[in-house]
């Protein structure tokens, strides 16, 4: 077998096991936030995705190299909402070794703060508000992205956090709603209610996943801000990680999708850095992440075909790394049975060629 999976113990660096290792028998104590912050390489996230960013995905993702930083997928705030079970899960069980944010989504201030109350019970290192969520369900009733038309909100709901959150309290906000000129209506209200970390996806709400990521603003961002900023959008390699801390200044980078695409990201982005040579996964590396992705996920009680579709939204973030990807993907698409899943993995990946 060419090249090494690149699979990691957790906390403890980087390894070249082809198995992950044994966990150790004393397991390093979670570092601070503060303490992430206060080394000189880029902090290193992985951004929320709701649905996919779970427990079982951080798990796995963590055994290949993982990030510095996670972000739990929204808690959906409302005026009967309960903490979700399956997203405090990944908080009381997080097995990353990393500190957790847990990310909030919502307008009414009193269930707000009242959930940030609820969440600073658990082991988190700060509370999260989503700006950015760009589904029209959710921004029609004016939460996520639909905050962004209403600065006086923002600003309210901000007020009201900073005195609820005694940890950090961080945002993740995109560009505006309709246009980036919005920015500079809500880039002083960070600042005014000292939020401790900003996450700018560099699009407006209406340029949704479009292919154009604004680094000058996040650039703005990271001067106007006396807090650090973590830069999103669009990182997909070592490569373009380097790009846009070059492009923005900013002090890390959050990655989604290509962390679900890619899962030697958060690896491959440190040995740049560090000057090393880089790992270079080939088809077959990329088709034994599948497959642990597969039992990773698996809930005992899942059909089969369920479990296929669910592979499926996973698979949409893997296809643009695998030559042919249309091709791939259009294949994907119409298996049904673990077995068809696994032949289309097996025709386009069981090779030694790179990947990504
Ligand atoms: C399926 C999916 C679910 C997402 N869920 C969330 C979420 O729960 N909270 C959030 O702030 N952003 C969410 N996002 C946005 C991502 O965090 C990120 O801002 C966006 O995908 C751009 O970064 P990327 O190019 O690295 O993926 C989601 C994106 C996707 C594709």
């Amino acid at each position: 077998m060419h090249g090494h999976p690149f699979l990691c113990d957790k906390g403890t660096g980087l390894g070249h096991s082809p198995h992950p290792k044994r966990e150790p028998d004393t397991v390093p104590p979670t570092p601070q936030l503060s303490d992430l912050l206060a080394r000189p390489e880029p902090l290193l996230a992985l951004a929320p995705m709701q649905d996919v960013t779970d427990l079982p995905f951080m798990r796995l993702l963590a055994r290949y190299g993982g990030a510095d930083l996670y972000f739990t997928e929204y808690f959906r705030v409302h005026a009967v909402s309960r903490l979700d079970r399956h997203i405090v899960r990944s908080i009381t069980e997080n097995p990353t070794g990393r500190p957790i944010i847990a990310q909030m989504i919502g307008n009414d201030i009193p269930t707000l703060t009242r959930t940030a109350k609820e969440l600073q019970r658990l082991p988190i290192a700060g509370v999260d508000l989503n700006l950015g969520c760009p589904a029209p369900v959710v921004y029609r009733k004016c939460a996520g992205g639909g905050l962004l038309r209403e600065p006086w909100r923002v600003d309210a709901i901000l007020g009201a956090l900073r005195d609820a959150v005694a940890t950090k309290l961080t945002v993740k906000t995109r560009l505006g709603f309709a246009s980036v000129a919005e920015f500079d209506q809500v880039l002083p209200l960070f600042a005014k209610h000292s939020i401790d970390l900003l996450t700018v996806h560099g699009r407006t709400v209406r340029e949704r996943y479009g292919p154009v990521v604004h680094h000058d603003l996040i650039a703005r961002a990271v001067e106007a801000m006396p807090c650090p900023v973590l830069a999103n959008g669009n990182v997909i390699s070592a490569d373009s990680a380097v790009e846009v801390l070059r492009l923005t200044g900013a002090r890390g980078l959050a990655i989604g999708r290509g962390a679900v695409r890619n899962p030697w990201i958060f690896a491959q982005i440190r040995q740049r850095l560090r000057g090393e040579p880089e790992f270079v996964p080939v088809g077959r590396d990329l088709l034994r992440y599948i497959h642990e992705l597969y039992e990773a996920l698996k809930p005992p009680e899942l059909r089969e075909a369920a479990m296929v579709e669910m592979m499926k939204k996973y698979l949409n973030f893997v296809g643009p790394g695998v030559p042919a990807s249309a091709e791939f993907l259009h294949r994907i698409r119409r298996a049904k049975t673990e077995a068809d899943f696994f032949r289309v993995c097996t025709d386009f990946l069981d090779h030694d060629q790179p990947v990504q």
